[in-house]
């Protein structure tokens, strides 16, 4: 039995932020065989909340990295490149197994990292850069082997999703929220990385190297952030029956592999609508099992720490599982879904001068381009319905399923009518099976 087998271990944790700190203290407390030796952080003797006595110290990660005493490399630090690059490297290359919560670096390196991996004979493991407390990797990549998966859809943004819902809930703004998530230690360091979409796209390009087994493609998805998402579209989308969430979606198209990450409408009784605050959720479709769902913390240091730990524990039980659950020779170059395939509905609002014959113009637009509208709404009496003073009216337009493409032809035509005020607010609409 592999438990049998189990090794005791030495971890060096290379940075000590909010991660960091939080998978000292438990290792600490939990020792079973893995026994914390060595940390590396800028600043030596802060309140981290556990004891540094007894730890061996380095102000340089890389020379933690080459430490002979070390068995797992904890990479902590963040950022694609620089010491987090070099000193997973120089540990991989050692012969340590590595442990990473960096997205940024796998979306990056991650394919170069894992054969760095493959040739050492060592594990990379990387359980916390998804969604935190949620055990999603080890699900693809062992749980879940026996499918061909078809979606893979995620909420993978605490922060935009702990925004999204105070300022649905409570109707708070914007900055305002933003800052609560920054200081529960939430935020990225750089936090346009979380509201611009990015984060999620880091680890959506993942995911789907995972489900599919094809070369991490980061840069091919397609990244719309939460910045121009108002409390009004969310009370709009709320009577209309949807939720609004930032979904980060990698689907198998008949030609290809769609990624895409953008704020979307769902169908407010779904389960994934629920899934509110920080927590972060994953959907996954496959042949066998039918759909999945896990939910739990996305972000947050304990949260993500279990992920961390999680990964030390099974390295000392000899996992040996290939990094991305597919050996490197057998993972498959990406290969982008050819055309704007989206298919789904639109939600449409739009800024009009209360004239004659708008509706008509809005109707006739659409028909031009073949969509079919589900619903076309101007409500003055609702108050989640723009009834200022201006003399301007907001229309709301749902769409029946369309091509993307198509959609966005409509919307150009639709902005030369002199009528329509500002841009039309245009998010797309997630079918759930
Ligand atoms: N900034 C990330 C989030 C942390 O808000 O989800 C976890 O990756």
């Amino acid at each position: 039995m592999k438990r049998l087998n189990r090794k005791p271990a030495k971890i060096g944790i290379a940075g000590l932020g909010t991660v960091g700190s939080s998978t000292a203290r438990i290792l600490l407390s939990k020792p079973q065989n893995a026994t914390l030796t060595a940390v590396s952080a800028r600043t030596k003797g802060k309140d981290r909340g556990f004891s540094e006595e007894g730890l061996v110290w380095y102000d340089d990660p890389i020379e933690l990295a080459k430490d002979p005493d070390i068995d797992i490399f904890a990479e902590l630090i963040g950022g694609d490149e620089g010491p987090a690059l070099e000193s997973v490297k120089i540990a991989l290359a050692n012969g340590k197994h590595v442990v990473t919560a960096n997205k940024a670096l796998l979306a990056k390196h991650g394919m170069a990292l894992a054969k760095l991996a493959e040739e050492n004979g060592v594990a990379l493991r990387f359980e916390a850069a998804i969604a935190g407390g949620i055990p999603i990797v080890k699900a693809l990549r062992e749980g879940l082997k026996a499918n061909t998966i078809t979606r893979v859809i995620g909420i993978l943004n605490g922060t935009c999703n702990y925004m999204l819902t105070r300022m649905g809930d409570e109707g708070m703004a914007f900055d305002e929220c933003l800052k609560i998530a920054q200081d529960l230690g939430y935020a990225e360091a750089d936090p346009t990385f979380d509201i611009g979409g990015f984060d999620t796209a880091h680890k959506l390009s993942l995911l789907s190297s995972l489900a599919f087994g094809h070369e991490t493609a980061a840069e091919s998805v397609l990244v719309e952030g939460i910045e121009a998402i108002t409390s009004d579209d969310i009370k709009t989308a709320k009577n209309l029956g949807y939720k609004i969430k930032l979904l980060g979606i990698a689907r198998q198209t008949e030609n290809g592999i769609e990624q895409r990450v953008h704020p979307t409408l769902i169908p407010e009784n779904s389960a994934i609508a629920r899934v509110d605050g920080v927590l972060n959720a994953v959907g996954v479709e496959g042949d066998a099992v039918g759909s999945v769902m896990l939910v739990g913390p996305g972000a947050g240091g304990d949260a993500t720490a279990s992920a961390v730990v999680g990964d030390i524990f099974d390295i000392t039980y000899g996992d040996e599982t290939p990094v991305y659950g597919f050996a490197q020779q057998e993972m498959t170059p990406y290969e982008a879904a050819k055309a704007v395939s989206h298919e789904g509905g639109f939600y449409i609002s739009i800024s009009v001068k209360d004239e004659t014959g708008v509706f008509a113009a809005i109707a006739q637009e659409m028909a031009e381009k073949n969509i079919s509208l589900k619903s076309i709404m101007q409500n003055k009496n609702d108050n989640t319905v723009v009834n200022n003073d201006s003399g301007l009216q907001k229309i709301v337009l749902i769409t029946h399923n369309c091509i993307e493409s198509t959609l966005t032809e409509a919307i150009s035509n639709l902005s030369k009518h002199a009528f329509i005020v500002g841009n039309p607010q245009v998010i797309r609409i997630e079918n759930l099976s």
